[in-house]
Protein backbone atom coordinates (compact mmCIF):
# COMPACT_ATOMS: atom_id res chain seq x y z
CA UNK A 1 0.00 0.00 0.00
CA UNK A 2 1.54 3.32 -0.74
CA UNK A 3 1.90 5.67 2.46
CA UNK A 4 0.05 8.96 2.73
CA UNK A 5 2.27 11.65 4.27
CA UNK A 6 -0.27 14.97 4.93
CA UNK A 7 1.32 18.29 4.80
CA UNK A 8 -0.21 20.73 7.01
CA UNK A 9 1.52 23.68 5.66
CA UNK A 10 -1.71 25.39 5.06
CA UNK A 11 -3.40 24.99 8.30
CA UNK A 12 -0.40 27.22 9.52
CA UNK A 13 -1.55 29.53 6.90
CA UNK A 14 -4.44 30.21 8.16
CA UNK A 15 -3.56 30.61 11.35
CA UNK A 16 -0.75 33.02 9.92
CA UNK A 17 -3.35 35.05 8.52
CA UNK A 18 -4.55 36.76 11.84
CA UNK A 19 -1.14 35.76 14.07
CA UNK A 20 -2.74 33.88 16.53
CA UNK A 21 -2.91 30.64 17.93
CA UNK A 22 -5.58 28.62 15.88
CA UNK A 23 -6.07 26.63 13.97
CA UNK A 24 -2.75 24.86 15.70
CA UNK A 25 -1.07 22.80 13.34
CA UNK A 26 -0.50 20.13 16.50
CA UNK A 27 -4.17 19.84 16.44
CA UNK A 28 -4.43 18.91 12.50
CA UNK A 29 -1.65 16.37 12.77
CA UNK A 30 -3.15 14.69 15.52
CA UNK A 31 -6.82 14.66 13.45
CA UNK A 32 -5.00 13.80 10.29
CA UNK A 33 -3.10 10.93 11.66
CA UNK A 34 -7.09 9.43 13.41
CA UNK A 35 -8.20 9.47 10.29
CA UNK A 36 -4.90 7.54 8.93
CA UNK A 37 -1.94 9.63 7.28
CA UNK A 38 1.25 7.37 7.67
CA UNK A 39 3.54 10.21 8.21
CA UNK A 40 3.24 13.97 8.89
CA UNK A 41 4.88 16.51 6.07
CA UNK A 42 5.98 20.13 6.97
CA UNK A 43 8.09 22.76 4.78
CA UNK A 44 9.38 25.40 7.28
CA UNK A 45 9.99 28.35 4.95
CA UNK A 46 13.29 30.30 5.25
CA UNK A 47 10.51 33.53 5.17
CA UNK A 48 8.49 31.09 7.85
CA UNK A 49 5.33 32.48 6.41
CA UNK A 50 3.49 29.56 7.38
CA UNK A 51 5.05 26.65 9.94
CA UNK A 52 7.23 28.31 12.76
CA UNK A 53 9.63 26.34 14.05
CA UNK A 54 8.31 26.21 17.92
CA UNK A 55 5.19 23.56 15.67
CA UNK A 56 8.19 22.07 14.55
CA UNK A 57 9.56 20.89 18.20
CA UNK A 58 5.63 20.35 18.96
CA UNK A 59 5.19 18.03 16.14
CA UNK A 60 8.42 16.09 16.94
CA UNK A 61 7.37 15.37 20.40
CA UNK A 62 4.13 14.47 20.03
CA UNK A 63 3.37 12.50 16.58
CA UNK A 64 4.01 8.63 16.43
CA UNK A 65 4.35 8.47 12.70
CA UNK A 66 7.25 9.25 10.68
CA UNK A 67 7.97 13.46 10.22
CA UNK A 68 9.26 14.76 7.20
CA UNK A 69 10.61 18.19 6.95
CA UNK A 70 11.09 20.12 3.90
CA UNK A 71 14.03 22.45 3.96
CA UNK A 72 15.72 24.82 1.34
CA UNK A 73 19.72 23.43 1.30
CA UNK A 74 20.92 25.98 3.44
CA UNK A 75 22.98 26.00 6.29
CA UNK A 76 20.52 27.07 8.81
CA UNK A 77 18.22 25.09 7.58
CA UNK A 78 20.32 22.06 7.98
CA UNK A 79 20.96 23.32 11.68
CA UNK A 80 17.30 23.18 12.46
CA UNK A 81 16.84 19.64 11.17
CA UNK A 82 19.63 18.51 13.41
CA UNK A 83 18.42 19.89 15.90
CA UNK A 84 14.79 18.89 16.01
CA UNK A 85 15.46 15.09 13.77
CA UNK A 86 13.17 14.71 11.61
CA UNK A 87 12.77 11.02 10.46
CA UNK A 88 13.08 12.26 6.96
CA UNK A 89 14.69 15.97 5.17
CA UNK A 90 13.18 16.63 2.39
CA UNK A 91 15.37 18.91 -0.35
CA UNK A 92 12.94 21.00 -2.01
CA UNK A 93 14.27 24.36 -3.69
CA UNK A 94 12.65 27.58 -2.45
CA UNK A 95 12.32 31.21 -3.92
CA UNK A 96 11.28 34.37 -2.23
CA UNK A 97 8.35 35.57 -4.49
CA UNK A 98 6.82 31.81 -4.91
CA UNK A 99 3.42 31.00 -4.16
CA UNK A 100 4.45 27.26 -4.01
CA UNK A 101 7.49 24.64 -4.88
CA UNK A 102 7.66 25.90 -8.66
CA UNK A 103 9.59 23.02 -9.69
CA UNK A 104 12.26 20.45 -8.96
CA UNK A 105 15.71 21.14 -7.23
CA UNK A 106 18.75 21.26 -9.82
CA UNK A 107 20.24 18.26 -8.13
CA UNK A 108 22.74 18.21 -11.14
CA UNK A 109 24.29 22.03 -10.71
CA UNK A 110 24.37 21.63 -6.94
CA UNK A 111 25.67 18.32 -6.63
CA UNK A 112 28.99 19.09 -4.37
CA UNK A 113 27.23 21.53 -2.00
CA UNK A 114 24.27 18.70 -1.41
CA UNK A 115 26.85 15.93 -1.11
CA UNK A 116 28.35 17.53 2.00
CA UNK A 117 25.12 18.53 3.75
CA UNK A 118 24.14 15.18 3.60
CA UNK A 119 27.24 13.77 5.52
CA UNK A 120 26.10 15.67 8.85
CA UNK A 121 22.44 14.62 8.30
CA UNK A 122 22.75 10.95 7.89
CA UNK A 123 25.68 10.81 10.72
CA UNK A 124 22.77 11.87 12.73
CA UNK A 125 20.17 9.10 11.34
CA UNK A 126 17.90 11.40 9.00
CA UNK A 127 16.98 10.40 5.94
CA UNK A 128 17.00 12.77 3.11
CA UNK A 129 14.99 12.93 0.34
CA UNK A 130 15.50 15.46 -3.16
CA UNK A 131 11.97 16.84 -5.14
CA UNK A 132 13.14 16.20 -8.46
CA UNK A 133 11.63 16.67 -12.03
CA UNK A 134 10.68 13.95 -13.88
CA UNK A 135 13.95 13.97 -15.70
CA UNK A 136 15.75 11.08 -15.53
CA UNK A 137 19.70 13.32 -15.22
CA UNK A 138 18.09 14.36 -11.90
CA UNK A 139 17.43 11.27 -10.94
CA UNK A 140 20.61 10.19 -11.28
CA UNK A 141 22.16 13.30 -9.44
CA UNK A 142 19.91 12.28 -6.87
CA UNK A 143 21.45 9.10 -6.01
CA UNK A 144 25.52 10.32 -6.85
CA UNK A 145 24.46 13.24 -4.25
CA UNK A 146 24.12 10.25 -1.58
CA UNK A 147 20.35 10.70 -1.20
CA UNK A 148 18.29 7.65 -0.59
CA UNK A 149 15.17 9.14 -1.89
CA UNK A 150 13.32 10.75 -4.57
CA UNK A 151 10.08 12.51 -4.77
CA UNK A 152 8.84 12.95 -8.24
CA UNK A 153 7.49 16.22 -8.73
CA UNK A 154 3.77 15.61 -9.84
CA UNK A 155 2.74 19.48 -10.65
CA UNK A 156 3.33 19.39 -14.56
CA UNK A 157 0.64 16.50 -13.89
CA UNK A 158 -1.53 18.38 -11.93
CA UNK A 159 -1.74 21.43 -13.81
CA UNK A 160 -2.77 20.03 -17.60
CA UNK A 161 -5.46 18.22 -15.52
CA UNK A 162 -6.44 21.85 -14.89
CA UNK A 163 -5.80 23.07 -18.27
CA UNK A 164 -7.59 19.79 -19.81
CA UNK A 165 -11.14 20.29 -17.84
CA UNK A 166 -10.07 17.64 -15.15
CA UNK A 167 -9.93 15.51 -17.70
CA UNK A 168 -7.83 12.18 -16.86
CA UNK A 169 -8.05 10.57 -20.17
CA UNK A 170 -7.08 13.69 -21.84
CA UNK A 171 -3.82 12.96 -24.03
CA UNK A 172 -1.79 15.89 -22.73
CA UNK A 173 -2.37 14.47 -19.05
CA UNK A 174 -1.58 11.06 -20.29
CA UNK A 175 1.83 12.34 -21.48
CA UNK A 176 1.96 13.93 -18.50
CA UNK A 177 1.30 10.67 -16.17
CA UNK A 178 3.75 8.73 -18.78
CA UNK A 179 6.73 10.83 -17.89
CA UNK A 180 5.70 10.30 -13.55
CA UNK A 181 5.61 6.96 -14.37
CA UNK A 182 9.09 6.39 -16.74
CA UNK A 183 10.96 8.41 -13.81
CA UNK A 184 9.60 6.46 -10.86
CA UNK A 185 10.92 3.03 -12.96
CA UNK A 186 14.21 5.33 -13.23
CA UNK A 187 14.32 5.56 -10.06
CA UNK A 188 13.27 2.12 -8.42
CA UNK A 189 15.70 0.62 -11.30
CA UNK A 190 18.89 2.49 -9.69
CA UNK A 191 18.33 1.56 -6.24
CA UNK A 192 16.27 4.77 -4.78
CA UNK A 193 13.15 4.84 -2.69
CA UNK A 194 10.58 7.13 -5.00
CA UNK A 195 8.06 8.90 -3.49
CA UNK A 196 5.85 11.55 -5.29
CA UNK A 197 4.22 14.81 -4.53
CA UNK A 198 2.69 18.06 -5.43
CA UNK A 199 -0.72 19.44 -6.62
CA UNK A 200 -2.32 15.57 -5.88
CA UNK A 201 -6.13 16.36 -5.33
CA UNK A 202 -9.07 13.70 -4.21
CA UNK A 203 -9.64 13.74 -7.97
CA UNK A 204 -6.48 13.35 -9.71
CA UNK A 205 -4.57 11.09 -7.27
CA UNK A 206 -6.01 8.34 -9.13
CA UNK A 207 -3.81 8.29 -11.95
CA UNK A 208 -0.60 8.81 -9.89
CA UNK A 209 -1.88 6.41 -7.34
CA UNK A 210 -1.83 3.72 -10.21
CA UNK A 211 1.56 3.77 -10.76
CA UNK A 212 3.41 0.25 -9.34
CA UNK A 213 5.88 0.90 -6.63
CA UNK A 214 5.57 4.41 -5.53
CA UNK A 215 5.97 4.57 -1.91
CA UNK A 216 4.48 7.60 -0.33
CA UNK A 217 2.25 10.15 -1.71
CA UNK A 218 3.06 13.56 -0.04
CA UNK A 219 -0.01 15.67 -0.21
CA UNK A 220 -1.02 18.90 1.57
CA UNK A 221 -3.27 21.95 0.02
CA UNK A 222 -6.27 19.45 -1.24
CA UNK A 223 -6.51 17.65 1.67
CA UNK A 224 -6.56 20.71 3.93
CA UNK A 225 -8.55 22.62 2.00
CA UNK A 226 -11.15 19.53 1.82
CA UNK A 227 -11.02 19.41 5.96
CA UNK A 228 -12.63 23.42 5.71
CA UNK A 229 -16.03 21.26 4.82
CA UNK A 230 -15.46 17.62 5.93
CA UNK A 231 -13.18 17.64 8.69
CA UNK A 232 -9.29 16.32 8.41
CA UNK A 233 -9.97 12.98 9.55
CA UNK A 234 -12.45 12.34 6.62
CA UNK A 235 -10.27 14.46 4.16
CA UNK A 236 -7.63 11.97 4.78
CA UNK A 237 -9.48 8.89 4.95
CA UNK A 238 -11.36 9.80 1.94
CA UNK A 239 -7.55 10.19 0.00
CA UNK A 240 -6.72 7.50 1.21
CA UNK A 241 -9.33 5.51 0.00
CA UNK A 242 -9.08 7.12 -3.35
CA UNK A 243 -5.34 5.82 -3.02
CA UNK A 244 -6.45 2.16 -2.02
CA UNK A 245 -9.08 2.15 -5.15
CA UNK A 246 -6.70 3.34 -7.82
CA UNK A 247 -4.30 0.62 -6.37
CA UNK A 248 -6.52 -1.96 -7.44
CA UNK A 249 -7.85 -1.37 -10.31
N1 LIG B 1 5.93 17.71 -2.04
C1 LIG B 1 6.72 18.81 -1.98
C2 LIG B 1 8.17 18.63 -2.18
C3 LIG B 1 6.18 20.08 -1.72
O1 LIG B 1 6.99 21.16 -1.69
C4 LIG B 1 4.80 20.20 -1.48
C5 LIG B 1 4.22 21.54 -1.14
O2 LIG B 1 4.72 21.98 0.08
C6 LIG B 1 4.03 19.03 -1.53
C7 LIG B 1 4.61 17.81 -1.85
C8 LIG B 1 2.55 19.07 -1.29
O3 LIG B 1 1.98 19.77 -2.35
P1 LIG B 1 0.43 20.12 -2.31
O4 LIG B 1 0.23 21.05 -1.17
O5 LIG B 1 0.18 20.74 -3.64
O6 LIG B 1 -0.29 18.81 -2.10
Amino acid sequence: MIKLCVNIDHVATIREARKTIEPSPMDAATEACLGGADGITLHIREDRRHVQDEDLFQLRKSIHVPLNLELAATPDMIALALISKPDMAMFVPEGRNEVTTEGGLDVIKEIDRLSQMLLELHEAGIRTSAFVDANNKQIDATLTSGFSVCEIHTGPFAESVIRNDFSLQHPEVQIERDKVQAAVRHALEIGLQCNAGHGLTHHNVSAIASISNISELHIGHSIVSRSVFVGMQSSVREMKNNIKDAMHE
